[in-house]
């Protein structure tokens, strides 16, 4: 067990060693526990935690709230629009200012090229833990939580488990790639093979691809890229498929909803769960276009792991801002 993580960032899903993520599911599970059986656990009472939100969120900013409220401190929800942050604060003094008040600082910042940078310039000025809430690279803690379902679900040696991480059709926005990005750095340390399939026009960044198949070849794990979505469902233990945006080739919502439109049978039903194993499990961070990119058979069905999906993020976010900000 590798616990020296008080002080660290958490902004790629790689700042934690294989280790340091065995520690934080450890501490994760004994959290969980403790909730369950209403054990008080106030291991940062007196602390607080600002949460500097770009774009919408429901779970992340609910279960980091929660979450901060159970270990005894404080979050203080904070919406770039209604700050300075709007006329013109630096993410410089940012990281400089907010570092001063609070012990720890988490962002969500998606906007394409530009919120890892934002996140990155702020921890470089923090004397505080900065924690990536969502950017437009990686989601660090959905995965983490991803990470902790599956082992609840599927045991904690997952060597061979099949993990499908799929483009799904969605019509509501170009949602951001840093999900499945964060799936495929993640998961090959966890000895899962990995399937990636979409449509051609919707890769993901390629510098992020070549780094996920290097950790498959280090951890002796397969990496499939393919355009099928049948194909890849086929003897999955794990379907995990959401919408992702046309981002690498284009940043236009009109072109980037004229490609999204050319995939709407890009969607997760009862036949192609059936294609996976009997006893495959379905996954999705939420919110989904609901009968859009999962059928509601599915999303409400007993292979569906959603809600325990999304309860997890409290649980390892607790254990991340526990260890790293106490
Ligand atoms: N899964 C997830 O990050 O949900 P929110 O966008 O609601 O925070």
């Amino acid at each position: 067990m590798q616990t020296n993580l008080r002080g660290r960032d958490f902004i790629s899903d790689l700042d934690f060693s294989k280790e340091e993520v065995e520690t934080v599911l450890d501490v994760a599970w004994d959290l969980k526990r403790k909730r369950a059986l209403g054990i008080p656990h106030p291991y940062l009472r007196d602390k607080t935690l600002a949460m500097l939100f770009f774009y919408s969120s429901t779970r992340t900013r609910s279960s980091f709230e929660a979450g901060m409220a159970q270990l005894g401190g404080h979050a203080a929800f904070i919406e770039s629009r209604t700050t300075q942050i709007h006329h013109g604060d630096t993410a410089k003094e940012i990281g400089e200012i907010l570092g001063r008040y609070f012990d720890g600082i988490a962002i969500r910042h998606v906007d394409w090229g530009i919120g890892n940078k934002y996140i990155t310039t702020v921890a470089q000025h923090s004397r505080v833990p900065v924690l990536n809430m969502q950017c437009d690279i990686y989601h660090p803690f959905q995965i983490l939580a991803d990470l902790m379902t599956i082992m609840e679900k599927k045991g904690r040696n997952l060597r061979g488990k099949r993990l499908v991480v799929s483009w799904a059709y969605a019509a509501s926005y170009l949602k951001p790639v840093s999900v499945p990005q964060s799936l495929i750095l993640q998961m090959p340390r966890f000895g899962m093979d990995i399937v990636l399939a979409h449509p051609p026009e919707f890769p993901l960044m390629p510098d992020i691809v070549e780094e996920a198949k290097s950790l498959a070849r280090k951890y002796r794990v397969g990496f499939d890229i393919v355009d099928d979505m049948d194909a890849a469902f086929k003897d999955a233990d794990i379907i995990y498929a959401k919408s992702w945006g046309p981002l690498v080739v284009t940043t236009d919502p009109e072109e980037g909803k004229r490609l999204q439109d050319k995939y709407k049978d890009w969607i997760v039903d009862a036949r192609r769960m059936a294609l996976a194993k009997e006893d495959a499990i379905y996954m999705h961070p939420l919110p989904a276009d609901r009968d859009i990119e999962v059928t509601s058979e599915v999303l409400d069905g007993p292979q569906s792991v959603v809600y325990d999906e999304a309860e997890n993020r409290l649980h390892v976010q607790k254990a991340v801002m526990a260890l790293t900000m106490a």
